[in-house]
C-alpha cells in the first residue's frame, strides 16, 4: 500500500497540516469496532471495552515519545491540560521569591490566555518580546532568572515556523531551578521528539495536526519527579487512585499522571487518535521530517529569498513554511484557483507539506506562486 493510500486524500493540494492532518484511511473502521460496536454490544456495559482505549492511547504516545505510558494523561486539548497544571501550582507566596511565569509573545494565544490565569495563584507573567530572537539560547538565559518559577517553551511557533531549541532551553531551566513546560502542538508527528533526551518537567500536546488524530485527543505528560508535588484542583473520579472506591469522604490522587484527568472521559477521540499515532509511528516521524524538509527546500529554493518569513535553516524551521509575496492578493488568488489548501496569517501564507504530499504537487504550487 502506498503512503497516499494510508490517508484519505482530499481534492486539490492539501497544505493545512499545521491545522488538521488528513484522516487515516481506516479511521471509520476503528471508530466502528472500538467505539460503536462496544456501545452496542459490549457487556456487561460498554466500559469493559472502552477502558482499554485509554491505555492504548497512553502506550502509543509512550512509544512515539520514548517514555513511560503512566506519565501521560488524556486531555481534551492543550489549553485544558495546562489549566489543570496551573491549578496544581503552589501559591506564589510560598515559592521564596519565585513568582514569575515566563512565556513569549509568539506562543499560541490560547495558551497565553491560560498561562495568564496564573495571576489567580499570585504569579506575574513576563513575556519574551516578539523582537527578541527565541532561537538564540542567550536570550533564554537572560530571562531565566531566579525569580522565574516556570517557563512555557513552545517547540514550534504557529505564526513564524520557528523551531525553538527546546532541549537546550530545558537544560538551562533545569540548572536555574525553573519548571519547564513544553507545548508540542505544532511539532508532534513532524519533528522527532524524545522525552528521555529532553528531560522536561511537563509537556502538553494534541493529535489533531501532524499526528492526523482528529480533534479532542490532547494529552499532558508529567515527569515523575514533579508529579507527586502537583495536586490539581480540577479533578474528578478518574483522577482518583481507585476510581471505584466511591467513598465521598476520601479523595486520593492517582499515583501517576492520571491525577490530572477528571470526570467521565470521552472515548471516541482517543480510539481514533491511538490508531493515527500508531500509523505515524510505523511510518516513522524521522521519515516524515525528511520528506517535509525535502518539499520545504523545493519551495524555498524556487521562490525569491525575500519572500521567506520562516527560518531558512532547516534545523530552526518547523514543518510549516511561512512566505509573504509582495503581491499577496494576486498570489493568493492563483493558489486558490489551483485548489491549494493553505491559510493566510498576519506574517504570511502558511504551507505545510506532510508525508502524503508529493514533489509534483509542490512544483504546481511553485508555478502558481511565481
Ligand atoms: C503552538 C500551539 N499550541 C497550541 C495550539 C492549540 O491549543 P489547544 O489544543 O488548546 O486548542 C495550537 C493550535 O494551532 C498551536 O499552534
Amino acid at each position: 500500500m502506498s503512503i497516499q493510500q494510508l490517508f484519505t486524500q482530499k481534492d486539490g493540494i492539501y497544505l493545512l497540516n499545521h491545522s488538521v492532518g488528513c484522516m487515516p484511511a481506516n479511521t471509520r473502521d476503528v471508530a466502528e469496532s472500538q467505539f460503536f460496536d462496544a456501545w452496542e454490544m459490549g457487556t456487561p456495559d460498554p466500559w469493559a471495552r472502552w477502558f482499554p482505549v485509554f491505555s492504548r492511547f497512553q502506550q502509543s504516545l509512550a512509544n512515539l515519545f520514548n517514555s513511560d505510558p503512566n506519565l501521560f494523561c488524556p486531555q481534551q486539548n492543550v489549553s485544558s491540560g495546562l489549566s489543570k497544571l496551573l491549578s496544581a501550582f503552589p501559591h506564589a507566596s510560598k515559592n521564596k521569591g519565585r513568582n514569575v511565569i515566563l512565556i513569549t509573545e509568539n506562543d499560541f494565544p490560547s495558551i497565553g490566555f491560560v498561562m495568564q490565569q496564573a495571576k489567580h495563584y499570585g504569579y506575574e507573567i513576563q513575556f519574551i518580546k516578539d523582537e527578541e530572537n527565541v532561537l538564540d539560547i542567550e536570550i533564554w538565559k537572560q530571562h531565566l532568572t531566579d525569580q522565574v518559577y516556570a517557563v512555557l517553551i513552545t517547540h514550534g511557533h504557529y505564526n513564524s515556523g520557528k523551531l525553538v531549541p527546546v532541549r537546550d532551553v530545558i537544560s538551562i531551566a533545569r540548572q536555574q531551578g525553573v519548571m519547564s513546560i513544553v507545548d508540542i502542538a505544532q511539532t508532534a508527528g513532524v519533528i522527532p521528539i524524545d522525552f528521555a533526551q529532553w528531560q522536561p518537567d511537563v509537556v502538553a500536546g494534541s493529535c489533531v495536526k501532524w499526528l492526523c488524530g482528529g480533534p479532542g485527543a490532547g494529552f499532558l505528560w508529567v515527569n515523575n519527579h514533579v508529579l507527586h508535588q502537583l495536586e490539581p484542583v480540577d479533578v474528578g473520579w478518574f483522577s482518583h487512585k481507585n476510581p471505584f472506591e466511591f467513598d465521598i469522604h476520601n479523595f486520593e490522587y492517582a499515583d501517576n499522571a492520571l491525577r490530572f484527568w477528571g470526570g467521565t472521559p470521552s472515548v471516541l477521540p482517543y480510539a481514533i487518535a491511538s490508531n493515527s499515532i500508531e500509523q505515524m509511528h510505523s511510518i516513522g516521524v524521522q521519515v516524515v521530517r525528511e520528506h517535509n524538509i525535502r518539499l520545504g527546500r523545493q519551495l524555498i529554493d524556487a521562490l525569491p529569498a525575500s519572500w521567506l518569513v520562516s527560518p531558512n535553516d532547516d534545523q530552526f524551521r518547523t514543518g510549516t513554511l511561512v512566505v509573504t509575496p509582495p503581491n499577496r492578493q494576486e498570489v493568493e488568488a492563483r493558489l486558490t484557483a489551483l485548489n491549494v489548501h493553505f491559510d493566510v496569517r498576519k506574517r504570511g501564507f502558511r504551507l505545510s507539506a506532510h508525508i502524503y504530499n508529493t514533489p509534483e504537487q509542490i512544483e504546481q504550487v511553485i508555478a502558481a506562486m511565481r
